[in-house]
């Protein structure tokens, strides 16, 4: 009975942390809302504004007929070349997402002449920052820390009184 609930609550942590995990995630609306991966939106001037996380999210919003979502190299970004793409972001429906699943720059641009407009993007992705390095400024990771563990602790509490 004793090592039920020792399984129990085990179980319990580990998708308590895989929660966690996925609440810290984030996902961004490029270019600032579910419509701006459109060619009047400066999207230098947003992304100058993020961090950009690895696990977190893009969200491309945009009209399914004129534009779309390719990830390419520098070089293709640089030179707005549409051809021999990393991936095609694209899935048909205008409103397309990715995860960032590597620290490295991520470049996307959309074809059709689009990307000589500006509508091109590099994402500069980041390792998630310690929560709690020594010397650093870290107000806000504080309360973020403390939340995550009372989170644990509820499920947990909440875990052992359902399974009693
Ligand atoms: C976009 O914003 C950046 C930074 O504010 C600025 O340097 C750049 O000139 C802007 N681009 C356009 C096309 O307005
Ligand atoms: C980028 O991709 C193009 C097209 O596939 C290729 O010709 C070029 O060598 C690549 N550049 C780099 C730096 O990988
Ligand atoms: C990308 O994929 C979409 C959906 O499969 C397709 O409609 C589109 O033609 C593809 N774009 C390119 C440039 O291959
Ligand atoms: C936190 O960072 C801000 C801006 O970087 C700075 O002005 C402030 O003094 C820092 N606070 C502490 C406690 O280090």
């Amino acid at each position: 009975m004793e090592t039920v609930i020792f399984r129990r609550i085990v179980l319990m942590v580990m998708m308590t942390s895989m929660m966690v995990n996925m609440a810290k995630s984030e996902l961004h609306y490029v270019g600032g809302n579910k419509f701006s991966w459109a060619p009047n939106v400066n999207l230098t001037q947003w992304s100058m504004h993020q961090h950009f996380y690895v696990h977190d999210w893009l969200y491309f919003g945009y009209d399914r007929h004129m534009q779309n979502v390719l990830e390419v190299n520098k070089t293709s970004y640089e030179n707005c070349i549409d051809k021999d793409f990393i991936k095609n972001i694209t899935k048909g429906g205008g409103k397309d997402v990715i995860e960032l699943k590597e620290v490295k720059t991520y470049y996307f641009l959309s074809s059709c002449g689009f990307c000589w407009n500006g509508l091109k993007i590099a994402i500069n992705v980041e390792n998630a920052a310690p929560s709690s390095s020594p010397g650093h400024n870290k107000s806000s990771s504080c309360t973020i820390g403390i939340n995550q563990n009372l989170v644990i602790l509820l499920i947990l509490m909440w875990g052992i009184i359902i399974f009693k």
